[in-house]
């Protein structure tokens, strides 16, 4: 059967035709990022007007791109939340429009999970069900978590942050150095240039455990990156108009607070010990310096890590179409009834 999917869920437009359980037949992504890069973030009521215009474009490109026809299509599959309210309401009518039109199935689908569900994309990767118990660590520009998914499938956010999203951190951290939108990119570049240490280590935000934040999670599990980002504009105030090789010093320092950061969490999550693997997804797991220390925990722990390519690490509409030709997801009348839903959690 085949699923096309659809993602509208932050800023970009994507729609994709995937064969259930395999073959990913066409991923189309349409990115708003030139938009936003004047305003240095997302704004939601330019993304919602972009998504407007693109969703019919993108959705008819990627049924013609995977050489299909509408009638071919059995289901249609969308991110239904969390994200941006008015850009998930675009996707989702869409959809509930085209599984009317055609009597097809509609299923909705949690982006987190979907996310999830990218590291299992590439040609010859497992079966994420022959990879349970599995530890997930979702790192974008709206979300930092670390998922257990048990034998069952079901998720568990065992740890997450309390403030601001990694890639948040690294998009904050570039307009301050004025490297520009996106900035996990722009930081990647810079730090890579860098000649030697900047001689200053930037916090990695540790929690203690009585954080009222917390709701019960481990406090060794979660993150903090607000105080990464105004101790980067302390350090600014205090040293002022750095030349280029200090701002390439200071993205790599302040890269490797986000990377330790992730990392030593990840480590202790698998600590715990019993997981079959240890998947990673979300627009931050481009970062190579992340992907490299990963590899590192991964092989520490003694289990596979399952990376996306890098053109499902962003927000795409594969993994929506994937994770549906799992199984999952809400569908029947009840998810015709479902309506955007922003603070969605993938707990369900
Ligand atoms: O998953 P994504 O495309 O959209 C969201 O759901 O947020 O992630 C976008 C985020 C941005 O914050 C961007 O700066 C970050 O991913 N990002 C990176 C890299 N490429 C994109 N962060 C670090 N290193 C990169 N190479
Ligand atoms: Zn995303």
């Amino acid at each position: 059967m085949l699923v096309l999917g659809i993602e509208s869920s932050c800023d970009e437009t994507a729609a994709a035709v995937v064969r259930a359980g395999g073959e990913v037949l066409s991923s189309v992504v349409h990115t708003q990022i030139a938009l936003h890069a004047p305003h240095g973030g997302v704004v939601p009521e330019i993304a919602s007007r972009s998504h407007l215009e693109m969703i019919a474009p993108v959705i008819r490109k990627a049924v013609e791109e995977a050489g299909c026809a509408f009638a071919d299509i059995g289901a249609v599959a969308v991110t239904y939340g969390p994200g941006l309210a008015s850009s998930l309401l675009v996707g989702l009518s869409a959809a509930k429009g085209l599984a009317t039109a055609l009597s097809i199935p509609l299923v909705c689908i949690d982006h987190v999970a979907a996310h999830i569900q990218s590291a299992f994309l590439a040609p010859g990767s497992p079966r994420k069900r022959d990879s349970l118990p599995l530890l997930a660590l979702v790192v974008s520009g709206g979300h930092s978590a670390i998922i257990g998914l048990g034998p069952d499938g079901k998720a568990r956010i065992l740890g997450q942050t309390l403030d601001d999203a990694a890639g948040e951190a690294f998009d904050k951290a570039s307009k301050l150095l004025g490297l520009g939108y996106p900035g996990g990119p722009a930081i990647q570049k810079a730090a890579m240039g860098a000649h030697g240490p900047l001689g200053h280590v930037f916090p990695q935000g540790r929690i203690s455990p009585g954080n009222p934040g917390l709701g019960g999670l481990r406090a060794d599990l979660c993150f903090s990156f607000s105080g990464l980002k105004t101790s980067l504009r302390t350090y600014l105030a205090a040293n002022p108009d750095p030349d280029e090789e200090r701002v390439r010093r200071i993205a790599a320092a302040y890269q490797d607070a986000i990377v330790e950061a992730l990392a030593s969490r990840c480590a202790k999550a698998l600590a715990k010990g019993g997981y079959r693997a240890f998947a990673v997804g979300g627009g931050v797991s481009l970062n190579a310096a992340l992907r490299a220390r990963l590899k590192e925990v991964a092989d520490e722990a003694g289990v596979p890590l399952l990376l996306p390519e890098p053109k499902y690490c962003g927000d795409n509409a594969a993994m929506v179409a994937a994770l549906a030709g799992e199984g999952e997801g809400i569908t029947g009348p009840a998810a015709m009834l479902l309506d955007a839903t922003p603070g969605l959690s993938v707990e369900g």
